[in-house]
């Protein structure tokens, strides 16, 4: 059940801001959005189960689907592991603070309904400063999912929280809109090869580098069938998605553009209000429908930071449909056409 709270939002525009109310309702089992530097974060004290709990069902998140818990030092993940390896050191090492997030073997502090009774815990150290100081002053490690409804886009500002969750949480700090925009990648170094169960900012080259080995990407996560069940119980649910169903079209810019445009000149001549996502150097090729720009084609990281917000503005402009850009699946761009591929419930069309 969805308890309802009175939601305090806080304007914190830097970590010295006095954010002691929001720590004392972390500390009590309250609920605290944060910006974190991927996405917003809906934080609990993850040592509380009835904290974390309430995470579930503010969100409407399935039960299986376990939390990444979010330290601000090295001192906080010792009593949640039952080892921290070498590989994993190095790791946390190159990339901590930062949105790399660690599956490691869980010790017995950490609660079934964090890790969805898996014997691993996900824990991350985030890189954003109001982030680190919240966690540092609460003095616990927070269990986070974004701050979002389930299945909805992640939230980059504080505006999305309050559209998805305001009413069922205690606090939304609002620090402003947030650097990176998808989510951390998720690495599970269980295994004799590390592999990426969720791609993010921090691509299989820059672990492969640090490591000095390869590094490996879930399998389900790559074709276009979602057959076998992915590693990372969250990747399985329909995601990131807008209300309006989507398709992705993959090939030249050239290309694209003219297969999107025909397509959109067509839905329009049936009445259907299309939304586009397109980028900056092809927006103004477009003659039918609502046009988005989404960044630019040749810096990604401006596409990873606006896709979310992009595709909320389709949803509040209730177009019936989106069409849109794809991207070369390389470096950051995996990560976009992940997250790209699952708003589109896996709708392709190769051109
Ligand atoms: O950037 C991020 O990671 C954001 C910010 C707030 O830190 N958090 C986030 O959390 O994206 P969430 O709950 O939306 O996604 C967590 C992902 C899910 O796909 C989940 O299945 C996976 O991490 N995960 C969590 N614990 C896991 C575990 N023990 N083994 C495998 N996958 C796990
Ligand atoms: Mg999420």
């Amino acid at each position: 059940m969805v308890e309802l709270h009175f939601t305090r939002i806080m304007k914190v525009n830097n970590p010295k801001v006095d954010m002691s109310h929001a720590v004392k309702e972390l500390q009590s089992g309250g609920l605290v959005a944060f910006p974190t530097e991927t996405v917003y974060g809906l934080g609990a004290n993850a040592l509380n189960p009835e904290a974390v709990r309430k995470i579930f069902a503010a969100k409407g998140r399935p039960g299986d689907n376990p939390l990444i818990v979010h330290i601000a030092n090295l001192e906080m993940l010792e009593p949640l592991v039952k080892e921290f390896s070498p590989i994993a050191k190095q790791l946390a090492e190159a990339f901590w603070p930062g949105p790399l997030t660690l599956v490691l073997p869980k010790s017995d502090l950490v609660g079934p309904e964090v890790t969805a009774g898996l014997d691993t815990v996900a824990v991350r150290m985030p890189q954003h400063p109001i982030a680190l100081r919240l966690i540092e002053l609460a003095r616990v490690p927070v269990a986070a999912p974004s701050a979002n409804t389930s299945g909805r886009p992640s939230p980059t500002v504080a505006q999305h929280v309050v559209e998805d969750l305001h009413g069922k949480l205690n606090v939304i700090i609002d620090g402003g809109p947030v650097g990176i925009g998808v989510e951390s990648t998720v690495l599970d170094i269980s295994g004799e090869v590390p592999m990426i169960l969720r791609p993010g900012g921090i691509t299989a080259e820059m672990i492969a580098q640090v490591l000095g080995r390869e590094v490996a990407m879930d399998p389900t996560l790559a074709g276009a069938s979602i057959e076998e069940t992915p590693k990372a119980p969250g990747m399985k649910y329909t995601h990131y998605a807008p209300q309006a169903p989507m398709t992705v079209f993959v090939g030249s810019e050239q290309a694209m553009v003219q297969a999107i445009q025909t397509q959109a000149h067509q839905l329009e001549q049936e009445g259907r209000r299309v939304g586009i996502m397109a980028t900056v150097e092809s927006a103004a090729q477009y003659a039918n429908g609502l046009v988005l720009e989404v960044g630019s084609r040749h810096d990604l990281g401006t596409v990873a930071a606006k896709l979310y917000a992009v595709l909320r503005q389709f949803d509040s402009a209730g177009v019936d449909v989106i069409l849109a850009e794809g991207f070369p699946a390389e470096g950051l761009g995996v990560a976009v056409m992940n997250r790209l591929n699952k708003a589109a419930g896996q709708s392709i069309i190769r051109v």
